[in-house]
C-alpha cells in the first residue's frame, strides 16, 4: 500500500506553538504526531509514504530522511500552499496510477486499520472511500449521508448543526483510486472537501465506512491536550519514566503520566495525572504539574503550578507561577516570579512576562 499524508498546513490555530515547529511535529506523549501515524502505517502494511509538505518542510527531511520503520519515504514540496486537495495532485508522479492508494491528514491521532478501510473500497469499486467517525455535534466537520449500501448520497462541509444530515464525520482518512487524479485541477488550492466530494457524491462514486475507536484532530489546543490524555490512557497506561531522570524520593508521580530522558524534578513536587514532560526539562521543589505537556528543556521553578496548560521547548517559567487551563507558551519565553497566567492565555516566542494576566489574551 501507498499512503499520502498531507502535512503542510500552517497550524494557526496552535500558534505560536507552530511558529517554530510543524503540527505534526508536536509532541504527544514525548513523541512527534507523525511519530505514531507512521507506526500505524506501518502496521497497516504500508510501504511507501509521501509526506506533502510546505510549511516548514526542512524539518521532516531532517527527522525521517528517505526512510523509515521500513517505508520509502517521499517529500512532495509545494511552491505554494495547495489546501487538502492540490499536494493530493501535486504527488501524482509520486503515487503513480497502478492502485488505489490512502490520504491522510496529518494531524488526526487515531488507532484505525487502514487495511480495513482499503479493503472496503476495494470491494465497491469506488473512486473515494471516506473512513467516517461519529461526533455528538456534527457542525465543525464534513458530514455524510449514506445509503444503506454505504453509498455517499450528501457530503456537506461544517452545515449547521440542525441542518446536518447524519453525525457521521469525515475523520480525514480516504482510500482514493487514480481515477482522482482527474477530478482535481492542478496548479492552484484545491479543497477536496468542497470541492471533489460532493462531486463524487453527485456521481455516486464516493463511499463512506464508519469505524469506533481512537480517533481525534489535534488542530485546537482542546484537541491536543486531549490526544494527549487519550495515549496516556491507551498506550502508556500507568507512568513511564525515561532515562537518566533524577528525583527526590517525596516526588509524586500521579499515573498516567510520561516523563522524559535526563529530567530533574526536585523535592515534594507532584506531577500527573496526564502530564507529558519533555526530556532535559527541570522541575524544581513543590512544583505541581497535572494535565499538561511540557516540551523539552523547559525550566519550572518552586512551588510552581501549570493546569491545563502547554508549554513550549525551552521557556523559563519562574517561581510561585499560575499557569492555567487553556494557557500556550511559546518556545524560550520567560515567565517571571509571582505573575498569574489564569486562563487561555498564549504567550509569543521569547516574550518576557512581568505581570500576571486574568482574562484570555495573546501577549505578543
Ligand atoms: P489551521 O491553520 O489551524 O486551520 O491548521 P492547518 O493549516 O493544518 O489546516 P487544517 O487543520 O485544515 O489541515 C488539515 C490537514 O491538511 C493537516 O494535516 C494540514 O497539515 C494539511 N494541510 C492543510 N493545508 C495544506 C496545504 O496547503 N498543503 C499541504 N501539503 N497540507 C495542508
Amino acid at each position: 500500500m501507498k499512503a499520502v499524508i498531507l502535512a503542510g498546513g500552517f497550524a494557526t490555530r496552535l500558534r505560536p506553538l507552530s511558529c517554530t515547529r510543524p503540527k505534526l511535529l508536536f509532541p504527544i506523549c514525548n513523541r512527534p504526531l507523525l511519530d505514531w501515524t507512521l507506526e500505524r502505517l506501518a502496521k497497516s502494511g504500508v510501504k511507501q509514504v509521501v509526506l506533502a509538505v510546505n510549511y516548514m518542510s526542512e524539518a521532516f527531511i531532517q527527522r525521517y530522511g528517505n526512510s523509515t520503520r521500513g517505508m520509502r519515504l517521499f517529500h512532495s514540496k509545494e511552491e505554494e500552499p495547495l489546501g487538502t486537495g492540490g499536494p493530493i495532485k501535486n504527488a501524482e508522479g509520486l503515487i503513480g496510477h497502478e492502485e488505489p492508494f490512502l490520504a491522510l491528514n496529518g494531524d488526526i491521532l487515531t488507532n484505525f486499520d487502514h487495511s480495513e478501510l482499503m479493503k472496503k473500497h476495494i470491494e465497491k469499486g469506488a473512486t473515494a472511500t471516506i473512513a467516517l467517525y461519529r461526533v455528538e455535534d456534527p457542525s465543525r466537520y464534513g458530514v455524510a449521508e449514506l445509503t444503506k449500501e454505504n453509498c455517499v448520497v450528501r457530503f456537506v462541509e461544517k452545515p449547521p448543526r440542525k441542518e446536518a444530515p447524519s453525525n457521521l464525520a469525515n475523520a480525514g482518512i480516504y482510500v482514493l483510486d487514480p481515477e482522482i487524479f482527474d477530478y482535481i485541477p492542478s496548479g492552484r488550492q484545491v479543497s477536496i472537501e468542497r470541492e471533489v466530494f460532493p462531486k463524487l457524491a453527485d456521481e455516486g462514486k464516493l463511499y463512506g465506512h464508519d469505524f469506533e475507536g481512537l480517533w481525534i484532530d489535534i488542530g485546537k489546543p482542546e484537541g491536543y491536550l486531549k490526544a494527549n490524555r487519550l495515549l496516556l490512557d491507551t498506550e502508556i497506561k500507568k507512568s513511564r519514566l525515561g532515562k537518566s531522570v533524577r528525583m527526590e524520593s517525596t516526588v509524586e508521580i500521579k499515573d498516567p503520566t510520561v516523563v522524559g530522558d535526563n529530567v530533574v524534578i526536585e523535592e515534594k513536587s507532584k506531577v500527573g495525572p496526564y502530564a507529558a514532560i519533555g526530556e532535559r526539562a527541570i522541575l524544581g521543589k513543590g512544583v505541581r504539574v497535572q494535565n499538561s505537556i511540557v516540551f523539552p528543556g523547559v525550566i519550572i521553578s518552586d512551588f510552581t503550578s501549570v493546569k491545563g496548560a502547554i508549554i513550549g521547548e525551552d521557556a523559563i517559567i519562574g517561581r510561585r507561577v499560575k499557569v492555567g487551563h487553556g494557557c500556550m507558551i511559546g518556545d524560550h519565553a520567560v515567565i517571571q516570579n509571582n505573575v498569574t497566567l489564569a486562563r487561555r492565555v498564549t504567550v509569543c516566542p521569547s516574550r518576557v512576562v512581568s505581570k500576571g494576566v486574568l482574562a484570555p489574551g495573546c501577549l505578543m
